[in-house]
């Protein structure tokens, strides 16, 4: 073992040194400690050869692996019921990652034309520039899916949980069942719908993916992604990533792993606000349609039924302002004094988005028409304040339109 105190080091060197790689202690910390390190120092160079070579439970490098981050990887697989998880440094680098894992150039995708605008960009820019074509269809057509798979070479099937923002449920047995037959994998993003709902692996997804940035982390003070899997595909992430790089951090992993010990309760507090806000929404003059789930009216209320736990729908609304312009929709948005608005969801406190102006900006409108968001939608992320008090909110804010 080394001892420096026998080399009796100079000042310069003491400054770089002293203090640091002390021998292990036996101590467990309650809570995971943040390992900020880079590398890892290895006494004998056999351990570190198997390091190198990736053996189980040894960490080399920052890039191929980290036991803070790993600490919320094995949180992860345990929610969703999977066998292990990798970290990534935002939902984007996990879907592009999971995606690069099922396909190479002149395969095909099949992806819900549902999905957050950012990832379309990413299927149509990135993927279309390697050669992997990507088809969209309504997810909830399971012929539409079909004739689109049975064109043949399809690798993956790319699908959310809950839609982003019209909160279209998708029916995951089916589909993992038909994506299967197929010889695809099926890869769904349960963002919106997070493990506490519902556990897509246990329908038979490949690859569950998360924004940890939203429900998982929950307090709009990271940015993160996830992915669960089998322990054969993590590790085809993984080696995939540690040339990618898109890694996390071990200080927003302990970020990501601080959020989820509140999950459950944030999730039945939101969930139950998200209720009450969506019945008072139907029934206001100045609110053409409510876009949630959980109302029998929802074209999803079935499945929602279905999949998801009693009486708990998820905790974003969607609504169309009626008369909804841009102007009418941009004033609803200044005349809000408690909800925030921001282009984020899942936080402790109530966020409203506009999506022809954030999350799907990058569609032309005629492809807005074309899945169902009109000038008039706004998205509404419910946190955990007091209903009462969102309600009064949304009240006054629409009063002013009147
Ligand atoms: C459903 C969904 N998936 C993925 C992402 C991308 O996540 P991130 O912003 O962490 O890269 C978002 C971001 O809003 C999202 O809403």
């Amino acid at each position: 073992m080394r001892d420096l105190r026998r080399l009796h080091l100079r000042f310069a060197s003491r400054a770089v040194h002293a203090g640091e790689r002390p021998a292990p202690r036996d101590v467990v910390p309650t809570v995971t400690p943040i390992y900020p390190a880079s590398t890892f120092l290895y006494e004998d160079l056999d351990r570190m050869d198997a390091a190198l070579g990736g053996a189980e439970g040894l960490f080399v490098y920052g890039r191929y692996g980290n036991p803070t981050t790993e600490a919320l990887e094995s949180a992860v697989a345990a929610l969703e019921e999977q066998e292990a998880a990798l970290a990534f440094g935002s939902g984007m680098a996990a879907l592009h990652v999971a995606l690069l894992s099922c396909v190479e150039a002149g395969d095909r995708i099949v992806a819900s034309r549902d999905l957050y605008g950012q990832t379309i960009t990413l299927l149509r820019l990135v993927f279309g520039a390697l050669g992997v074509e990507t088809e969209f269809v309504d997810i909830l057509d399971l012929d539409q899916v079909e004739a689109a798979l049975a064109k043949g070479r399809v690798r993956a099937v790319l699908c959310e949980t809950i839609s982003n923002p019209l909160l279209r449920v998708t029916d995951l047995p089916a589909l993992a069942e038909l994506t299967h037959r197929y010889g695809a994998r099926l890869i769904v993003d349960n963002t919106f719908a997070t493990p506490y709902l519902v556990r897509p692996g246990t329908y038979g997804a490949d690859h569950v993916v998360h924004s940890a940035t939203k429900y998982l982390a929950g307090h709009g003070d990271v940015t993160a992604g996830v992915v669960a899997t089998s322990a054969e595909r993590r590790w085809e992430l993984n080696e995939l990533n540690k040339t990618v790089g898109s890694i996390l951090g071990p200080f927003e992993a302990y970020l990501v792993l601080r959020g989820i010990k509140t999950l459950p309760l944030r999730m039945q507090r939101q969930c139950a606000n998200a209720v009450r806000i969506a019945n008072w929404l139907a029934e206001h003059p100045l609110v053409e349609r409510v876009y949630y789930p959980g109302l029998p009216t929802h074209p999803s209320h079935e499945t929602a039924v279905r999949l998801l736990p009693p009486g708990e729908y998820g905790a974003i609304v969607s609504f169309d302002i009626r008369e909804g312009t841009r102007e009418r929709v941009l004033s609803f948005l200044r005349s809000l004094q408690l909800i925030i608005p921001a282009t984020t969801l899942g936080d402790v406190y109530s966020e409203i988005l506009y999506p022809v102006m954030a999350s799907h900006r990058g569609l032309s409108p005629e492809e807005r028409q074309a899945i169902g968001i009109g000038e008039g939608l706004v998205r509404l992320s419910v946190g955990i304040e007091d209903p009462e008090d969102i309600i009064a909110d949304l009240e006054q804010a629409l009063a002013r339109l009147a």
